[in-house]
Protein backbone atom coordinates (compact mmCIF):
# COMPACT_ATOMS: atom_id res chain seq x y z
CA UNK A 1 0.00 0.00 0.00
CA UNK A 2 1.32 3.26 -0.98
CA UNK A 3 2.19 5.80 2.44
CA UNK A 4 -0.33 8.60 2.14
CA UNK A 5 0.48 11.82 4.41
CA UNK A 6 -2.78 13.91 5.60
CA UNK A 7 -2.27 17.59 6.63
CA UNK A 8 -3.03 17.41 11.09
CA UNK A 9 -4.99 19.93 12.45
CA UNK A 10 -2.17 19.84 15.62
CA UNK A 11 -0.26 21.96 13.06
CA UNK A 12 -2.52 25.21 12.30
CA UNK A 13 -3.69 27.61 15.17
CA UNK A 14 -7.52 27.17 15.68
CA UNK A 15 -8.50 29.70 17.69
CA UNK A 16 -11.42 31.83 17.00
CA UNK A 17 -12.07 29.88 14.33
CA UNK A 18 -15.23 27.98 12.76
CA UNK A 19 -14.87 24.33 12.08
CA UNK A 20 -16.66 22.10 9.66
CA UNK A 21 -16.14 19.05 10.98
CA UNK A 22 -17.33 15.93 9.10
CA UNK A 23 -18.13 12.74 11.29
CA UNK A 24 -19.44 9.47 10.88
CA UNK A 25 -22.63 9.43 13.25
CA UNK A 26 -23.78 6.61 11.16
CA UNK A 27 -24.38 4.75 14.24
CA UNK A 28 -26.71 1.40 15.08
CA UNK A 29 -29.73 1.72 17.00
CA UNK A 30 -32.56 -0.31 17.79
CA UNK A 31 -36.10 -0.35 17.32
CA UNK A 32 -36.63 1.28 20.31
CA UNK A 33 -34.11 4.23 19.49
CA UNK A 34 -31.34 2.80 22.32
CA UNK A 35 -28.13 3.35 20.79
CA UNK A 36 -26.44 -0.19 20.19
CA UNK A 37 -22.95 0.21 19.71
CA UNK A 38 -20.76 4.03 20.84
CA UNK A 39 -17.55 2.97 19.37
CA UNK A 40 -17.96 5.70 16.35
CA UNK A 41 -18.96 8.76 19.01
CA UNK A 42 -16.30 7.80 21.09
CA UNK A 43 -13.65 7.91 18.59
CA UNK A 44 -14.63 11.52 17.57
CA UNK A 45 -14.29 13.02 21.05
CA UNK A 46 -10.71 13.29 21.22
CA UNK A 47 -10.65 15.56 17.79
CA UNK A 48 -13.64 17.65 19.32
CA UNK A 49 -12.27 18.11 21.99
CA UNK A 50 -8.85 19.06 21.22
CA UNK A 51 -11.01 21.48 18.58
CA UNK A 52 -12.66 23.54 21.99
CA UNK A 53 -9.84 23.57 23.82
CA UNK A 54 -8.19 25.49 21.41
CA UNK A 55 -10.93 27.97 21.51
CA UNK A 56 -12.17 26.57 18.10
CA UNK A 57 -16.72 26.68 17.04
CA UNK A 58 -17.36 23.04 16.20
CA UNK A 59 -19.66 22.74 14.04
CA UNK A 60 -20.84 18.53 13.07
CA UNK A 61 -22.39 17.11 10.02
CA UNK A 62 -22.53 13.39 9.14
CA UNK A 63 -24.52 11.51 7.27
CA UNK A 64 -27.21 8.85 8.93
CA UNK A 65 -28.95 5.72 6.39
CA UNK A 66 -29.42 6.12 2.83
CA UNK A 67 -32.62 8.25 2.74
CA UNK A 68 -31.59 8.98 -0.95
CA UNK A 69 -32.27 12.68 -0.73
CA UNK A 70 -35.57 12.87 1.11
CA UNK A 71 -36.19 13.68 4.55
CA UNK A 72 -37.64 10.69 6.68
CA UNK A 73 -37.96 11.51 10.27
CA UNK A 74 -36.47 8.47 11.51
CA UNK A 75 -33.34 9.13 10.49
CA UNK A 76 -32.85 12.18 11.16
CA UNK A 77 -29.46 13.07 13.43
CA UNK A 78 -31.90 14.68 16.29
CA UNK A 79 -31.41 11.42 18.03
CA UNK A 80 -27.83 11.83 18.35
CA UNK A 81 -28.56 15.27 20.54
CA UNK A 82 -28.37 13.62 23.74
CA UNK A 83 -25.45 10.64 23.50
CA UNK A 84 -23.09 13.90 22.16
CA UNK A 85 -24.00 15.97 25.38
CA UNK A 86 -23.12 13.43 27.66
CA UNK A 87 -19.85 12.25 25.64
CA UNK A 88 -19.03 16.02 25.43
CA UNK A 89 -20.74 17.43 28.12
CA UNK A 90 -21.65 21.00 26.09
CA UNK A 91 -24.99 21.82 24.52
CA UNK A 92 -26.17 20.91 21.18
CA UNK A 93 -27.68 23.35 19.08
CA UNK A 94 -29.34 21.27 16.29
CA UNK A 95 -30.20 22.23 13.09
CA UNK A 96 -32.44 21.10 10.75
CA UNK A 97 -32.54 23.57 8.01
CA UNK A 98 -29.43 23.13 6.77
CA UNK A 99 -29.45 25.55 3.58
CA UNK A 100 -30.93 28.23 5.52
CA UNK A 101 -29.62 31.85 5.73
CA UNK A 102 -30.20 32.51 9.06
CA UNK A 103 -28.60 28.53 10.12
CA UNK A 104 -25.37 29.49 8.64
CA UNK A 105 -25.55 33.00 10.73
CA UNK A 106 -25.88 31.35 14.20
CA UNK A 107 -22.62 29.28 13.56
CA UNK A 108 -21.46 33.00 13.98
CA UNK A 109 -23.02 33.25 17.56
CA UNK A 110 -21.54 30.22 19.12
CA UNK A 111 -20.57 30.25 22.93
CA UNK A 112 -18.20 28.73 24.80
CA UNK A 113 -19.37 25.28 25.69
CA UNK A 114 -22.12 24.93 23.01
CA UNK A 115 -21.49 23.39 19.35
CA UNK A 116 -23.78 22.85 16.08
CA UNK A 117 -24.93 19.73 14.69
CA UNK A 118 -26.58 19.85 11.08
CA UNK A 119 -29.50 17.79 10.41
CA UNK A 120 -28.36 14.42 8.42
CA UNK A 121 -26.85 15.47 4.65
CA UNK A 122 -28.29 12.56 2.65
CA UNK A 123 -31.76 14.07 3.29
CA UNK A 124 -30.14 16.29 0.27
CA UNK A 125 -29.61 14.64 -2.95
CA UNK A 126 -27.11 17.07 -3.71
CA UNK A 127 -24.52 15.89 -1.17
CA UNK A 128 -24.77 12.06 -2.93
CA UNK A 129 -23.94 13.39 -6.26
CA UNK A 130 -21.54 15.46 -5.15
CA UNK A 131 -22.93 18.83 -6.46
CA UNK A 132 -20.55 21.81 -6.15
CA UNK A 133 -23.05 24.44 -5.24
CA UNK A 134 -24.00 22.66 -1.75
CA UNK A 135 -20.50 21.82 -1.13
CA UNK A 136 -19.90 25.54 -1.71
CA UNK A 137 -23.02 26.47 0.89
CA UNK A 138 -21.84 23.97 3.43
CA UNK A 139 -18.52 25.90 3.54
CA UNK A 140 -20.21 28.91 4.75
CA UNK A 141 -20.53 27.50 7.91
CA UNK A 142 -16.85 27.81 8.48
CA UNK A 143 -13.02 28.93 8.01
CA UNK A 144 -11.55 25.78 7.92
CA UNK A 145 -12.78 21.86 7.50
CA UNK A 146 -11.91 18.75 9.40
CA UNK A 147 -12.31 15.47 7.82
CA UNK A 148 -12.63 12.88 11.22
CA UNK A 149 -14.76 10.61 9.07
CA UNK A 150 -12.74 7.83 8.01
CA UNK A 151 -15.59 5.35 7.16
CA UNK A 152 -16.77 7.93 4.65
CA UNK A 153 -13.89 8.63 2.64
CA UNK A 154 -14.82 5.88 -0.55
CA UNK A 155 -17.71 8.05 -0.96
CA UNK A 156 -17.52 11.21 -3.49
CA UNK A 157 -20.24 13.29 -1.63
CA UNK A 158 -20.22 16.77 -1.47
CA UNK A 159 -19.48 16.71 2.55
CA UNK A 160 -16.28 14.58 1.85
CA UNK A 161 -14.95 15.99 -1.75
CA UNK A 162 -16.93 19.33 -3.22
CA UNK A 163 -16.36 21.09 -0.41
CA UNK A 164 -12.82 20.81 0.52
CA UNK A 165 -12.30 22.88 -2.97
CA UNK A 166 -13.89 26.14 -0.63
CA UNK A 167 -12.00 25.74 2.13
CA UNK A 168 -8.67 25.35 3.75
CA UNK A 169 -8.88 21.39 4.40
CA UNK A 170 -7.37 18.83 6.86
CA UNK A 171 -7.05 15.76 8.66
CA UNK A 172 -8.98 14.86 12.25
CA UNK A 173 -7.45 12.71 14.72
CA UNK A 174 -9.14 9.65 14.32
CA UNK A 175 -8.63 9.91 10.75
CA UNK A 176 -4.47 10.57 11.06
CA UNK A 177 -4.55 7.85 13.62
CA UNK A 178 -6.55 5.21 11.06
CA UNK A 179 -4.57 6.11 8.23
CA UNK A 180 -1.39 5.61 10.43
CA UNK A 181 -2.00 2.27 11.78
CA UNK A 182 -3.18 1.07 8.45
CA UNK A 183 -0.26 2.21 6.51
CA UNK A 184 1.95 0.41 9.51
CA UNK A 185 0.28 -3.23 8.97
CA UNK A 186 -0.40 -2.82 5.46
CA UNK A 187 2.56 -1.19 3.42
CA UNK A 188 5.70 -3.53 5.06
CA UNK A 189 4.22 -6.39 2.85
CA UNK A 190 4.61 -8.96 5.51
CA UNK A 191 3.80 -12.52 4.15
CA UNK A 192 1.61 -15.06 4.00
CA UNK A 193 -1.50 -12.60 4.76
CA UNK A 194 -4.96 -13.89 4.47
CA UNK A 195 -8.14 -11.91 4.38
CA UNK A 196 -11.68 -13.00 6.19
CA UNK A 197 -14.28 -11.84 4.37
CA UNK A 198 -17.86 -12.14 5.04
CA UNK A 199 -20.85 -10.05 5.10
CA UNK A 200 -24.04 -11.02 3.59
CA UNK A 201 -24.00 -9.00 0.18
CA UNK A 202 -21.55 -10.34 -2.44
CA UNK A 203 -23.01 -7.18 -4.47
CA UNK A 204 -21.17 -4.84 -2.80
CA UNK A 205 -17.72 -6.39 -2.30
CA UNK A 206 -17.45 -8.25 -5.50
CA UNK A 207 -14.87 -5.72 -6.98
CA UNK A 208 -13.16 -5.28 -3.65
CA UNK A 209 -13.24 -9.00 -3.20
CA UNK A 210 -11.45 -9.81 -6.69
CA UNK A 211 -9.23 -6.83 -6.80
CA UNK A 212 -7.78 -8.32 -3.17
CA UNK A 213 -7.48 -11.98 -4.29
CA UNK A 214 -5.39 -11.29 -6.93
CA UNK A 215 -3.16 -9.13 -3.65
CA UNK A 216 -3.26 -11.48 -0.96
CA UNK A 217 -2.07 -15.30 -0.32
CA UNK A 218 -5.42 -16.66 1.11
CA UNK A 219 -9.07 -15.85 1.32
CA UNK A 220 -11.35 -17.66 3.44
CA UNK A 221 -15.01 -16.39 2.20
CA UNK A 222 -18.16 -16.60 4.65
CA UNK A 223 -21.06 -14.95 5.49
CA UNK A 224 -24.05 -14.86 3.13
CA UNK A 225 -21.76 -14.37 0.66
CA UNK A 226 -20.26 -17.85 0.37
CA UNK A 227 -23.41 -19.20 -0.72
CA UNK A 228 -23.08 -17.75 -4.52
CA UNK A 229 -19.48 -19.50 -4.41
CA UNK A 230 -21.25 -22.84 -3.06
CA UNK A 231 -24.79 -22.38 -5.63
CA UNK A 232 -21.84 -21.65 -8.62
CA UNK A 233 -20.34 -24.84 -7.45
CA UNK A 234 -23.42 -26.95 -7.64
CA UNK A 235 -24.10 -27.21 -4.05
CA UNK A 236 -27.39 -27.49 -2.80
CA UNK A 237 -28.03 -24.00 -0.51
CA UNK A 238 -31.67 -24.58 0.40
CA UNK A 239 -33.26 -21.37 1.09
CA UNK A 240 -29.66 -19.84 2.67
CA UNK A 241 -29.83 -16.13 0.64
CA UNK A 242 -27.77 -15.67 -2.59
CA UNK A 243 -27.87 -12.98 -4.86
CA UNK A 244 -28.44 -14.81 -8.07
CA UNK A 245 -27.29 -12.38 -10.68
CA UNK A 246 -23.50 -13.02 -8.61
CA UNK A 247 -23.44 -16.75 -9.02
CA UNK A 248 -21.81 -16.41 -12.53
CA UNK A 249 -19.17 -14.04 -11.08
CA UNK A 250 -18.14 -15.79 -8.09
CA UNK A 251 -17.83 -19.09 -10.14
CA UNK A 252 -15.46 -16.79 -12.95
CA UNK A 253 -13.50 -15.52 -9.55
CA UNK A 254 -13.41 -18.74 -8.19
CA UNK A 255 -12.08 -20.34 -10.87
CA UNK A 256 -9.15 -17.63 -11.54
CA UNK A 257 -8.02 -18.18 -7.75
CA UNK A 258 -9.20 -21.29 -6.75
CA UNK A 259 -5.78 -21.80 -5.19
CA UNK A 260 -6.02 -19.37 -2.52
CA UNK A 261 -9.74 -19.13 -1.67
CA UNK A 262 -11.12 -21.32 0.88
CA UNK A 263 -14.77 -21.88 1.30
CA UNK A 264 -16.19 -23.39 4.47
CA UNK A 265 -17.07 -27.14 4.17
CA UNK A 266 -20.05 -27.84 7.32
CA UNK A 267 -22.47 -25.58 8.16
CA UNK A 268 -24.88 -24.45 11.24
CA UNK A 269 -28.30 -23.42 10.60
CA UNK A 270 -32.36 -23.90 10.75
CA UNK A 271 -34.28 -26.70 8.82
CA UNK A 272 -37.76 -26.03 7.03
CA UNK A 273 -39.42 -27.26 10.52
CA UNK A 274 -37.21 -24.47 12.85
CA UNK A 275 -34.92 -27.19 14.10
CA UNK A 276 -30.84 -26.50 14.72
CA UNK A 277 -28.67 -28.38 12.29
CA UNK A 278 -24.77 -28.64 11.95
CA UNK A 279 -24.33 -30.60 8.73
CA UNK A 280 -21.62 -30.98 5.79
CA UNK A 281 -22.60 -28.64 2.72
CA UNK A 282 -23.21 -32.28 0.70
CA UNK A 283 -25.75 -32.89 3.00
CA UNK A 284 -27.80 -29.87 3.00
CA UNK A 285 -31.39 -29.98 1.84
CA UNK A 286 -33.68 -27.62 -0.10
CA UNK A 287 -35.58 -26.95 2.81
CA UNK A 288 -32.07 -26.04 5.06
CA UNK A 289 -31.37 -22.16 5.48
CA UNK A 290 -27.02 -22.31 6.16
CA UNK A 291 -26.72 -19.24 8.90
CA UNK A 292 -22.69 -20.17 10.45
CA UNK A 293 -20.49 -22.18 9.38
CA UNK A 294 -19.33 -25.39 11.53
CA UNK A 295 -16.52 -27.03 13.22
CA UNK A 296 -14.52 -28.33 10.63
CA UNK A 297 -14.83 -25.42 8.47
CA UNK A 298 -13.44 -23.12 12.24
CA UNK A 299 -10.35 -25.72 12.21
CA UNK A 300 -9.90 -25.09 8.53
CA UNK A 301 -9.73 -21.42 8.84
CA UNK A 302 -8.01 -21.49 12.16
CA UNK A 303 -5.13 -23.46 10.79
CA UNK A 304 -4.85 -21.32 8.12
CA UNK A 305 -4.32 -17.97 10.66
CA UNK A 306 -1.66 -20.05 12.44
CA UNK A 307 0.10 -20.22 9.36
CA UNK A 308 -0.34 -16.20 8.24
CA UNK A 309 1.73 -13.19 9.39
CA UNK A 310 -1.03 -10.83 8.65
CA UNK A 311 -4.60 -11.66 9.43
CA UNK A 312 -7.34 -8.95 8.12
CA UNK A 313 -11.08 -9.67 8.67
CA UNK A 314 -13.84 -7.98 7.09
CA UNK A 315 -17.71 -8.79 7.90
CA UNK A 316 -19.19 -11.56 9.84
CA UNK A 317 -18.55 -14.74 9.46
CA UNK A 318 -21.95 -16.17 10.52
CA UNK A 319 -25.63 -14.60 11.51
CA UNK A 320 -23.92 -13.76 14.92
CA UNK A 321 -26.50 -11.33 16.10
CA UNK A 322 -28.61 -14.86 17.09
CA UNK A 323 -26.43 -16.31 19.85
CA UNK A 324 -26.33 -20.09 18.22
CA UNK A 325 -24.96 -18.87 14.87
CA UNK A 326 -22.19 -16.59 16.80
CA UNK A 327 -19.93 -19.23 17.51
CA UNK A 328 -17.74 -19.15 14.40
CA UNK A 329 -17.19 -15.73 14.70
CA UNK A 330 -16.49 -15.36 18.59
CA UNK A 331 -14.29 -19.16 17.78
CA UNK A 332 -12.18 -17.47 15.12
CA UNK A 333 -11.80 -13.92 17.40
CA UNK A 334 -10.43 -15.83 20.04
CA UNK A 335 -7.90 -17.49 17.74
CA UNK A 336 -6.68 -14.16 16.00
CA UNK A 337 -6.60 -12.69 19.53
CA UNK A 338 -4.14 -16.03 20.54
CA UNK A 339 -1.68 -15.42 17.78
CA UNK A 340 -1.52 -11.86 17.17
CA UNK A 341 -0.27 -11.99 21.31
CA UNK A 342 1.78 -15.25 20.97
CA UNK A 343 2.99 -15.16 17.77
CA UNK A 344 2.83 -11.46 16.75
CA UNK A 345 0.79 -11.83 13.98
CA UNK A 346 -0.77 -8.51 12.25
CA UNK A 347 -4.45 -8.47 13.06
CA UNK A 348 -6.89 -5.87 11.83
CA UNK A 349 -10.79 -5.75 11.78
CA UNK A 350 -12.72 -3.07 10.23
CA UNK A 351 -16.27 -3.05 9.35
CA UNK A 352 -19.10 -2.30 11.63
CA UNK A 353 -20.14 -5.95 12.36
CA UNK A 354 -17.10 -7.70 12.20
CA UNK A 355 -16.04 -5.34 15.06
CA UNK A 356 -19.45 -6.12 16.96
CA UNK A 357 -19.07 -9.74 16.24
CA UNK A 358 -15.32 -9.40 17.49
CA UNK A 359 -16.67 -7.24 20.63
CA UNK A 360 -18.82 -9.87 21.89
CA UNK A 361 -16.09 -11.99 22.61
CA UNK A 362 -14.40 -9.47 24.74
CA UNK A 363 -11.24 -9.90 23.06
CA UNK A 364 -11.02 -6.57 21.06
CA UNK A 365 -7.90 -5.30 22.64
CA UNK A 366 -5.94 -8.48 21.57
CA UNK A 367 -6.33 -7.47 18.17
CA UNK A 368 -3.56 -4.98 16.63
CA UNK A 369 -6.05 -2.53 15.06
CA UNK A 370 -9.87 -2.32 15.19
CA UNK A 371 -10.72 0.21 12.28
CA UNK A 372 -13.68 2.39 12.13
CA UNK A 373 -14.08 1.76 8.28
CA UNK A 374 -16.08 -0.70 6.51
CA UNK A 375 -16.34 -0.10 3.09
CA UNK A 376 -13.14 2.52 3.30
CA UNK A 377 -10.70 0.26 5.12
CA UNK A 378 -11.03 -2.51 2.10
CA UNK A 379 -10.35 0.21 -0.90
CA UNK A 380 -7.80 1.78 1.22
CA UNK A 381 -6.38 -1.72 1.32
CA UNK A 382 -7.54 -2.03 -2.47
CA UNK A 383 -5.82 1.32 -4.04
CA UNK A 384 -4.05 2.60 -1.32
CA UNK A 385 -5.65 6.38 -1.32
CA UNK A 386 -9.62 7.53 -1.13
CA UNK A 387 -11.39 9.87 -2.95
CA UNK A 388 -12.18 11.75 0.64
CA UNK A 389 -7.82 12.47 0.86
CA UNK A 390 -7.65 14.08 -2.18
CA UNK A 391 -7.51 17.69 -1.31
CA UNK A 392 -5.58 16.56 2.44
CA UNK A 393 -2.70 15.49 1.55
CA UNK A 394 0.41 16.86 2.96
CA UNK A 395 3.03 18.00 0.55
CA UNK A 396 5.76 15.05 1.58
CA UNK A 397 2.86 12.48 0.41
C1 LIG B 1 -20.54 3.10 7.12
O1 LIG B 1 -21.42 2.84 7.95
O2 LIG B 1 -19.76 2.25 6.65
C2 LIG B 1 -20.36 4.53 6.71
O3 LIG B 1 -21.13 5.36 7.51
C3 LIG B 1 -20.67 4.73 5.26
O4 LIG B 1 -22.04 4.51 5.03
P1 LIG B 1 -22.56 4.23 3.55
O5 LIG B 1 -22.08 2.85 3.17
O6 LIG B 1 -24.06 4.34 3.61
O7 LIG B 1 -21.95 5.26 2.64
Amino acid sequence: MNTVHLKNITDISLNDKKIFLRCDLNVPFDDNKVLLDDTRINNIVPTIQYLLQKNAKVIIASHFGRPNGEYKEELSLKKLIPYLEEYLKVKVIFIKDILSENSIARANDLKNGEIILLENLRFYKEEQSNDMQFGQKLSQYADIYINDAFSCCHREHASIDAITQFLPSYAGLLLVNELKNLNDAFSKNTRPQILIIGGKKISTKIRILEHLANKIDKVFIAGAMVNNFLKALGYEIGTSFYEVDYVEHAKNIYEKYKEKIILPNDFVGKNENNKLFIKDISDILAGDCMLDIGSSSCQKLCDSIKNSKIVIWNGPIGFYEEQQFAVSSLYIARSIAYHTQKNNIISVIGGGDAVAAVKLSGLQDCFSYISTGGGAFLELLEKGDLIGFKNLKSKET
